[in-house]
């Protein structure tokens, strides 16, 4: 269902924004009822507590939510959606708009709080709508928020009808939407056009390979967005725990997070030349699966010696990287669910991110915190570039000790980068584990509004 504001003439409930403190000063502008109905259930507007007063004939008159204090506010994105979460299913208008410090956010956190993974469960309602407040930009809203529930929709669809296979599709159907040009090399042919590594990753699956090409865009700078579609990871042969497998379906997470990025950047008609490249491929096991030891040919030229199949991500990013390094590029970004390290050093909550342009970094971090899309910055640390080199190869895609995880991948997709382009490189969850305001448990866009907020500045 799409993620939309009511209509300003459908019948609303006016719902009050309190915080604690200015609780007592508020029920003094209230009449006798609401001061009487609000005191008589002990309501404190603590944040995300939520009540109905009801009118003469027992119809909902207005709403109140409540919104805590700003301490207890910092450790939330997204406070309002807790409203959203917790009022019954209705139309309400926000009745006094300027308590809130940032109507955009609270706006979209609204929307993305209706979120709902409905494809395989019907009767899951969107719940509680709001008419668009005053001031926003609503469909700009609006177009963040389908790119974002297509990014989830994309992690949640589990890999049984999410292969390469349906990832091309739904890039196809992006694509269509929105007139871009597509164009996917797939299975045997990525050998005779020169994509070794995404073969090799992908071919011990019954599902064919990909890389997945989309362009769209007639003027302006060149942008190039690459993430990692692996539908599903087991590991290959150095096959995953059972533990370490369970969410591997959202190994794709990457890939879903630059279609959620190209869908808000098409839909809002950014002024840009974008690409898309998606290495799509289900890093399996058969009896034509790659092996730890084998030697890798790059696209590049670079050989590489597997020391663990479950390093696979690196590999198919890699010929990606080359391929959107042989036309000009203004930036170059690559997302990624890569690496298990990341997870340990940030934890889910954060976008850790690496960049080798200093002026995009300080335009990302700044742009992450008016977008309520955390990120942290990472270093592209060359001491560390000896632990990718094994002794009879040029690169290790797994290097020994596990020292620096998140780092080594980096300093690893950087090798195949043009030298003298911007590039930038997020290693993402792309997972919710717990619900939280405007994001249920499940797959999360990362990182993607932090981008779409930079973009202006840094293009
Ligand atoms: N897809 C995983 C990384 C991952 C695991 C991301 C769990 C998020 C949650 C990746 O392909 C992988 O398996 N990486 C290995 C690399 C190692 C073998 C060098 C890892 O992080 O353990
Ligand atoms: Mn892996
Ligand atoms: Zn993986």
């Amino acid at each position: 269902m799409p993620l939309a504001f009511a209509s300003s003439s459908s019948p609303s409930i006016p719902l009050h924004v309190v915080e604690e403190d200015a609780l007592s000063a508020w029920l003094e502008t209230q009449d006798a009822t609401v001061r009487n109905w609000l005191n008589g259930m002990g309501f404190k507007a603590e944040l995300g507590k939520v009540a109905l007063v009801p009118d003469a004939q027992g119809m909902p008159a207005l709403a109140v939510a409540g919104y805590g204090t700003r301490d207890r506010r910092a450790r939330d994105r997204f406070a309002l959606a807790r409203a959203q979460a917790a009022l019954p299913a209705a139309t309400y208008r926000l009745a006094n708009a300027d308590a809130l410090p940032d109507l955009d956010e609270a706006a979209l956190g609204w929307l993305l709080s209706q979120y709902r993974f409905d494809r395989y469960k019907s009767g899951t309602a969107p719940g509680a709508a709001l008419i668009a407040p005053e001031g926003v930009d609503s469909a700009r809203i609006e177009a963040i928020a389908a790119g974002e529930a297509l990014t989830r929709d994309l992690i949640n669809t589990p890999a049984s009808d999410m292969g390469p296979d349906q990832l091309d599709r739904a890039a196809r159907d992006l694509a269509a939407e929105f007139g871009a040009d597509i164009s996917v090399v797939a299975g045997e042919d990525l050998l005779s056009r020169n994509f070794p590594m995404i073969h090799a990753v992908g071919r011990a699956s019954a599902r064919a390979p990909r890389l997945i090409d989309m362009t769209w865009g007639e003027a302006g700078p060149r942008l190039v967005l690459v993430g990692k579609g692996v539908c599903f990871d087991t590991g290959g042969l150095n096959i995953k725990p059972a533990a370490s497998m369970g969410l591997m379906k959202k190994d794709m997470g990457g890939a879903a997070t630059v279609l959620g990025l190209a869908r808000m950047i098409m839909a809002s008609d950014m002024p840009l030349r974008l690409r898309v490249l998606i290495p799509a491929v289900e890093n399996s096991i058969s009896g034509s699966a790659f092996r730890p030891q084998d030697i890798l040919t790059s696209r590049k030229g670079l050989t590489v010696e597997v020391n663990n199949t479950d390093a696979e991500g690196r590999l198919v990013l890699a010929d990606a990287l080359t391929l959107a390094s042989e036309t000009p590029c203004d930036l170059l970004v690559s997302m990624a669910t890569l690496t298990g390290a990341a997870r340990v050093a940030v934890g889910p909550d954060l976008a850790p991110f690496y960049s080798t342009d200093e002026s995009v970094s300080a335009a990302l971090k700044a742009a992450a915190v008016r977008a309520a899309d955390p990120v942290w910055e990472m270093p592209f640390h060359a001491p560390y570039e000896e632990m990718i080199e094994p002794q009879i190869a040029d690169l290790d895609n797994a290097p020994s000790g596990g020292f620096a995880g998140s780092i080594t991948a980096a300093l690893f997709l950087r090798r195949f980068v043009g030298e003298d382009i911007r590039y930038v490189h997020f290693d993402i969850y792309g997972w919710q584990p717990k619900a939280a305001p405007a994001r249920p448990k499940g797959g999360v866009g990362q990182g993607a509004r932090a981008l779409l907020a930079a973009l202006p500045e840094v293009l």
